[in-house]
């Protein structure tokens, strides 16, 4: 093991970041960790993983679960095909694997959900084979360590930059502690804008900090500007108070969730509408900008009949939800 590693090991056991799937004894915990953090913060996860597996407690429960359970666990953390993928796998673990989540990374790498990256955590979080994890974090800190110039969002950079590190994992014999090592590393320390050289463990070696470099690397070439998107949504109350919502639709990003009505999609007259904010936010592949109107309409919403689609609802929050309905729910325009 060379000293760096020894460096890496010592330091990340000196300052645990306490999680709860951390030394978590079963596999499908380190799972469900895993694809929650793929697009996720840590500190965000934390409260969803304890629900989820409370409410889903082993793979059995989760391939068994109904779509709106299963939304409603994991409504707020967004990316919900990963959601609908994590049950895919479920299934597919019970009806070829007898039950257990395999053990090799391949395998892993074959079910729904699960790349390159979720497969190498699975595999040495919950069963310690040396497989290196490579995402943004431990990039940045080989980049720098070792001055590489690649643009490491490509797969064939993290590729390269896994089989340099896969030696020193297999040499560690702690491939669990090296990866979190690693992922902790990046994030706490090796941070992109302002690392904290002083108390890195790999600063005798890192060649960036020795030239002073640390703010050229990694590369990252500028990303394309996100395309807009624009839509009006309606806040429509019956003379109840009831709202309706509509379900998104189709296979991909919201599909299945509620979301307040556009004009297009109510197949009544509307009347005058009054505006009342717009809500903006960003998605990976795009920025959604929603003009909110709303208006209170002389009917009653229990006796109308409405396309399968579309509820009136008295509890919106019994429903899962789409992000941004939530929070023009909330009144956070
Ligand atoms: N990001 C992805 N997987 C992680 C893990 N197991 N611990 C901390 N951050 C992570």
């Amino acid at each position: 093991m060379e000293p760096w590693v020894e460096a890496l090991l010592a330091w990340y056991r000196a300052h645990p970041r306490p999680m709860p799937w951390r030394g978590h004894p079963d596999p499908y915990a380190v799972w469900v960790s895993e694809i929650m953090l793929q697009q996720t913060q840590v500190e965000t996860v934390r409260p969803y993983f304890t629900r989820f597996l409370e409410a889903f407690p082993n793979i059995a429960a989760l391939a068994a679960a109904e779509d709106g359970p299963l939304l409603k666990a994991w409504e707020g953390l967004g990316y919900y095909t990963r959601a609908r993928n994590l049950r895919k796998a479920a299934q597919r673990v019970m009806a070829e694997h007898g039950g257990t989540l395999p053990r090799e990374p391949a395998a892993l790498r074959a079910l729904p959900g699960i790349g390159d990256y979720t497969a190498a955590a699975i595999a040495s979080l919950a069963f310690g084979a040396p497989t290196p994890v490579v995402d943004g974090n431990v990039a940045r800190v080989f980049a720098r360590r070792n001055l590489l110039g690649d643009d490491f969002r490509k797969p064939a950079p993290r590729r390269a930059l896994a089989a340099w590190l896969t030696p020193h994992i297999e040499a560690s014999g702690a491939p669990a502690d090296f990866n979190q090592a690693m992922m902790d590393l990046g994030a706490r320390v090796c941070t992109p804008r302002t690392p904290a050289c002083l108390v890195c463990p790999l600063r005798p070696q890192c060649q960036a900090h020795a030239t002073g470099r640390q703010g050229d690397f990694p590369h990252t070439p500028p990303a394309r500007a996100l395309p807009e998107r624009r839509a009006t949504v309606l806040l429509l109350r019956d003379c109840h108070g009831r709202l309706l919502l509509a379900r998104h639709p189709g296979e991909r990003l919201l599909a299945g969730l509620w979301e307040l009505p556009t004009r297009e999609s109510v197949p009544f007259p509307i009347p005058r509408t009054r505006l009342v904010g717009t809500h903006r936010q960003t998605f990976s592949h795009f920025r959604q900008t929603l003009t909110v109107r709303q208006a209170t309409l002389p009917l009653d919403g229990a006796a109308a009949a409405l396309p399968p689609d579309l509820v009136w609802c008295d509890d919106p929050a019994s429903l899962p939800l789409t992000t941004a309905t939530r929070k023009i729910l909330a009144g956070d325009l």
